[in-house]
C-alpha cells in the first residue's frame, strides 16, 4: 500500500519548488502525496529561516507532530518526521537537541539524498525507541543538487509551472541568511531549463515562473556552449514555445538590482510572452543604509533601472521588498525610503521589520534600532505602499485583462486568478474553473485585489 507523505511548506517559491521535488524523489519509494496531515506516514516540514518568526513557527509546528508521532506509536505505527529547508541547514543541531523526536534533518542541497537518509533513519529507529532517529545531512555537494534530482513529475498539471533555474547567493547582504543556508550561486545549463520548461508546458502549464534566489544572476551555459544571460534565455524560451499556447506567459523571481543588465531590460521590450511585471527588491532608499546592507548600489542606480524598464515596457508593474529598522537607520534614512517609494510608485510591495539573524554581520552591528521605532516606520511605510497599490488597482477598473485562474477564493463560489501584472483577481462565475485563461473586465480595485467579470464573448478555456 502506498505510504502517505504530507509536506508543509514555509517561505519562498524556491521552497514550494523544492517541496514538489522532494515528493518526486520519494515517489519511487512508494510515497504518495496527501493534503491531509492526519493520515500521513511521513511529514516533511520545509522551513524558512529568513526572519525570526518563520523559524519559531517550525518549533511550534514540531510540537504538534511530536504528539501525532506518539499517538501513532501507541497504535504500533509511526510517523516519520523530517525537517528540511533553511532552518534545517542553519539550526540542524539545535533541532535535534530541542526536538529529539525528529527523524531526519535535511538541508536544501541534500534533497537528492533523501532515499538513503530515510533508510538510515529507519535503521536508527530500530535502536532508538520513542525518540526520532537523528539523521542529519546539511552538506553542500560539490555539484548542484539539480544534477541529481529526478525529472520534475508534473502531476497533476497546474496552470503555473515553477522552474528553478538558479540557486544560491553570493551577494551577502548583511541582514540575510540565504548565502549561508543555500550556498553559492549556481546556474542550471540552458538545455536543462529548456527541457524542463517543455515538460511543464506539455503537462498543461500556461505560465512558467523561473525561480532563483538571485534569478537574474543566472549565467548558464547556452546550447551554443557560450555563457547566456537571463535575457537571452527568456528570448529563447519564448521563441521555442510560444506556438504551444497563444497566451503562454513567463515571469522570473527574485531579482537583484545589480543584475538588471541591458539584455534583460530589452527582453521586457521584445519578448511578447514576458509578463509586464517585475519584483525588484531594494530594501531601503537611503544610500548609507544600502551601503551598510552591502547591496552594492545606490538609490539613484535603482531609479535609473526603473526608468529604463519603463522605457522598455511602459506598463510594467513594479514590486519590491523593504526592511525598516536596519541597524543605524535614522529618521532621515527612513525618509529617503519613503521618498524612493513616492518616486517609483509601486504596484505592490512587501515590507518587514529588520530581524537580526544569527551569524549575519548585521546582527553584530552597533546602533540596533528599537522595536518600537522599527514598528512605527513599518506602519508608516505600509500605509504609503497600500495607498500606491490601491491606486494602481483602482486605475485598472474598466480595463480588460487576461487572467489565469489558479485556485479557489476565500468565499464559496469564488475563484482567484492572476492578471498579467500579478494582481489577484477575484472571480465569481460558476462557468469558470481552475486552469482557465480568460479575458476579464475589471469591475473593482482594492489595495490587495481586483474583482472581475468574465467578458462573455471572449470566454475561452486554456
Ligand atoms: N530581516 C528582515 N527582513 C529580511 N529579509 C531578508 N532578511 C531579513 C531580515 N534579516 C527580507 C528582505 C528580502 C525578503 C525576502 O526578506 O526584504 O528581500
Ligand atoms: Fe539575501 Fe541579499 Fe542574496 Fe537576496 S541578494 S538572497 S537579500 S543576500
Amino acid at each position: 500500500m502506498a505510504k502517505k507523505l504530507f509536506i508543509k511548506t514555509y517561505g519562498c517559491q524556491m521552497n514550494v519548488y523544492d517541496s514538489a521535488r522532494m515528493a518526486d524523489v520519494l515517489a519511487p519509494l512508494g510515497y504518495a502525496k496527501t493534503e491531509t496531515p492526519d493520515d500521513a506516514d511521513m511529514v516533511i516540514i520545509n522551513t524558512c529561516h529568513i526572519r525570526e518568526k518563520a523559524a519559531e513557527k517550525v518549533f511550534s509546528e514540531l510540537g504538534h507532530w511530536r504528539i501525532r508521532k506518539a499517538e501513532a506509536r501507541e497504535r504500533g505505527g509511526d510517523v516519520t518526521i523530517a525537517v528540511a529547508g533553511c532552518v534545517a541547514q542553519a539550526e540542524g543541531e539545535e533541532i535535534h537537541a530541542r526536538a529529539p523526536f525528529v527523524d531526519l534533518v535535511v538541508g536544501p542541497q541534500a534533497y537528492h539524498r533523501l532515499p538513503e537518509l530515510l533508510a538510515k533513519a529507519e535503521r536508527h529507529r530500530a535502536l532508538a525507541s520513542g525518540k526520532g532517529s537523528g539523521v542529519l545531512d546539511t552538506e553542500f555537494p560539490v555539484e548542484s543538487k539539480f544534477d541529481h534530482l529526478p525529472e520534475q513529475v508534473a502531476t497533476p498539471p497546474g496552470p503555473v509551472g515553477f522552474l528553478a533555474i538558479q540557486e544560491g547567493c553570493d551577494k551577502f547582504c548583511t541582514f540575510c541568511v540565504v548565502p549561508y543556508t543555500r550556498g553559492a550561486e549556481y546556474s542550471r545549463p540552458a538545455a536543462a531549463v529548456i527541457a524542463e520548461a517543455e515538460r511543464l508546458i506539455d503537462a498543461g502549464a500556461v505560465e512558467v515562473a523561473l525561480l532563483g534566489q538571485n534569478v537574474n544572476a543566472w549565467h548558464g551555459e547556452g546550447p551554443d556552449g557560450k555563457t547566456w544571460s537571463l535575457g537571452r534565455l527568456l528570448r529563447e524560451l519564448n521563441d521555442r514555445f510560444a506556438h504551444k499556447h497563444p497566451k503562454l506567459r513567463w515571469r522570473y523571481t527574485t531579482s537583484h538590482p545589480r543584475e538588471m543588465d541591458d539584455e534583460l531590460i530589452a527582453a521586457h521590450r521584445d519578448v511578447a510572452g514576458l509578463m509586464p511585471f517585475l519584483h525588484l527588491p531594494i530594501q531601503s532608499g537611503s544610500d548609507a543604509i544600502l551601503k551598510a546592507m552591502n547591496r552594492g548600489h545606490r538609490a539613484e542606480d535603482y531609479l535609473r533601472i526603473v526608468g529604463k524598464l519603463r522605457q522598455a515596457r511602459p506598463d510594467i508593474a513594479l514590486t519590491s521588498d523593504f526592511i525598516t529598522g536596519f541597524p543605524g537607520e535614522s529618521d532621515r534614512d527612513f525618509e529617503a525610503t519613503l521618498q524612493l517609494v513616492r518616486d517609483v510608485g509601486f504596484a505592490q510591495a512587501y515590507s518587514f521589520k529588520y530581524s537580526p539573524r544569527p551569524g549575519t554581520p548585521g546582527s553584530l552591528m552597533p546602533q540596533q534600532v528599537s522595536d518600537a521605532v522599527s514598528t512605527e516606520r513599518l506602519y508608516a511605510l505600509q500605509a504609503l505602499l497600500q495607498e500606491q497599490s490601491a491606486a494602481f488597482n483602482r486605475a485598472c477598473v474598466g480595463r480588460s485583462m487576461d487572467v489565469l485562474v489558479e485556485r479557489p477564493g476565500r468565499q464559496p463560489g469564488q475563484l482567484l486568478g492572476r492578471s498579467p501584472y500579478m494582481q489577484s483577481v477575484v472571480l465569481n462565475d460558476p462557468a469558470v474553473k481552475i486552469g482557465d485563461f480568460i479575458t476579464v473586465t475589471v469591475t473593482d480595485g482594492h489595495a490587495n485585489s481586483l474583482f472581475g467579470d468574465v467578458a462573455g464573448a471572449s470566454r475561452e478555456a486554456a
